[in-house]
């Protein structure tokens, strides 16, 4: 019999953001827009193999129109919130536009496409897996199961019931203190989960993908340390996540993989898996890496693009940055070699990187550059002060040099050429970015819950 299997992310992947016009930012509850209608997702590849498809938890891939929902896109059932983040316990999202003159708190939460009343006061996370352990006791273990659960931890806002929190009461610093006590909480609902699927038999046939989407922002509890930067910058503390596979289908279970693997990659490895077919899709942008996974192979994977945004700018710099004004980054831009302008047709003063086996490349403001101390460490753990000098076109060595503190273009002016090159090639592939202005029409008013407005 097939493979069951269960996917938890934040997020759920098809291809590169610049192809689908999605490079820029997030969306707001107001935009007009979500994933292409043309992009096949996931779920549809799934369900096509034959599997039951279920998701719970945040959708945040657009929900403008009806056919944006998570029920239209591919899976049987749906029980979540289809913005980027809510209250844990109210489930209500609260959002101010400013081109809209609009400030409104309203209920997201939904169950299938209804709005889903009655759940004040659950606890986001308990709720969640709640959902996902009847979903499997209900399971008709003759068809495969795919199941996708975002939960909401760890994310802003900083929530927990206090039970949680108490095993944490050392821990000073009180953002870091509800992070743990969330990340526990996560860690139990998991738990739980994983439990259901052994009792019901399904444990020995079934492929547990756990993973984060981005690095930890620490304006609400994250810490990269000792990375540099942060969620919203192509700093490794932004961009590099950590996850695992369990499954006792794994030919190599219990080995650390440092291949490069990109979240794209989830769609043609689990697809492959189901034994299913991705010849209905466009182009994708992700490998197979199943054999990398399960085996110790060489990812298939040999290059990386982060993300190149034209329209980047920091939403909320951090405190080194706020040195850095306007004048002094353009004052930057212009100190850039008139070579480095001549050999590459890509503007390098465009937000952009890219990783090629062990380099990787930076152009334009990465976002915010800081090494964030250890929360709680002592001082001399962190080199958080030095100010370096960024410049328009950074390379590191992130095999030897994750950290990314040594920075070697002057080294190595034939790498950064070709990347510069790649980087120019992907930018003519890429898509127009899609960034609407909020459409007034999305406001719920005062007892409505956000959803479908078009
Ligand atoms: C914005 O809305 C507030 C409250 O609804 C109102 O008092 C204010 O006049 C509005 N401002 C503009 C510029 O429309
Ligand atoms: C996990 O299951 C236990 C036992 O049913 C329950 O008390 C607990 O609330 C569950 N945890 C989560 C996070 O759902
Ligand atoms: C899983 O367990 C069931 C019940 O014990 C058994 O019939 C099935 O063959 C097992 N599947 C695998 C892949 O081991
Ligand atoms: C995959 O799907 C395409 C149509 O989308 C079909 O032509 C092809 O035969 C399928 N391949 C397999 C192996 O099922």
């Amino acid at each position: 019999s097939p493979p069951q299997r269960l996917l938890f992310s934040s997020f759920l992947f098809f291809n590169d953001f610049i192809h689908t016009g999605m490079q820029h930012q997030i969306i707001w509850p107001c935009q007009p827009y979500c994933v292409p209608l043309d992009e096949k997702l996931l779920p549809q590849l799934m369900k096509e193999a034959g599997y039951a498809t279920h998701m719970v938890g945040k959708w945040h891939l657009g929900m403008y129109m009806k056919d944006c929902l998570p029920t239209r896109r591919g899976f049987d059932t749906y029980l979540g919130y289809l913005t980027g983040g809510e209250d844990y316990f109210t489930h209500f999202r609260c959002y101010q536009s400013r081109s809209l003159n609009l400030s409104r708190c309203a209920l997201d939460l939904r169950d299938g496409e209804d709005v889903a009343t009655g759940y004040e006061g659950v606890y986001s996370t308990e709720l969640l897996s709640q959902r996902a352990i009847s979903i499997i006791e209900r399971h008709n273990s003759q068809k495969p199961l795919f199941m996708y659960v975002a939960l909401q931890a760890v994310h802003a806002p900083l929530q927990v019931p206090e039970r949680y929190v108490t095993p944490y009461s050392f821990i000073t610093d009180t953002n870091r203190r509800l992070y743990a006590g969330m990340v526990s909480a996560m860690d139990e609902a998991v738990g739980n989960i994983t439990l259901a699927l052994q009792k019901e038999g399904l444990w020995n046939n079934t492929v547990l993908v756990f993973s984060t989407d981005n690095g930890g922002q620490t304006l609400s509890g994250g810490s990269n340390w000792p990375l540099r930067g942060r969620k919203w910058s192509l700093w490794e503390g932004g961009v590099r996540g950590v996850g695992f596979v369990a499954s006792p289908l794994l030919k190599q279970p219990g080995t650390v993989n440092r291949e490069l693997i990109h979240i794209s990659d989830w769609l043609p490895t689990l697809v492959g898996l189901a034994g299913g077919n991705t010849t209905g899709t466009k182009p994708l942008d992700g490998f197979d890496v199943w054999n990398a996974i399960s085996k110790g192979f060489a990812s298939p994977r040999l290059e990386l693009l982060h993300n190149i945004d034209p329209l980047y700018y920091d939403i909320a710099p951090c405190k080194f940055t706020f040195l850095f004004s306007t004048l002094t980054l353009l004052e930057i831009f212009f100190s850039l070699t008139l070579a480095q302008v001549a050999n590459s047709g890509f503007n390098v003063s465009i937000h952009a990187a890219i990783r090629s086996s062990k380099w990787k490349l930076l152009t334009g403001y990465p976002g915010c550059d800081v090494w964030f101390p250890r929360p709680d460490g002592n001082t001399s753990d962190s080199s958080s002060s030095e100010v370096d000098q960024l410049k328009p076109v950074m390379l590191f060595n992130i095999e030897k040099d994750p950290e990314e503190r040594n920075e070697v273009s002057a080294q190595f002016p034939k790498v950064v050429e070709h990347l510069l090159c790649r980087l120019e090639h992907h930018q003519k592939s890429a898509q127009p970015i899609n960034f609407p202005d909020d459409d007034p029409r999305c406001d719920p008013g005062p007892t409505g819950a956000w959803g479908p407005w078009a």
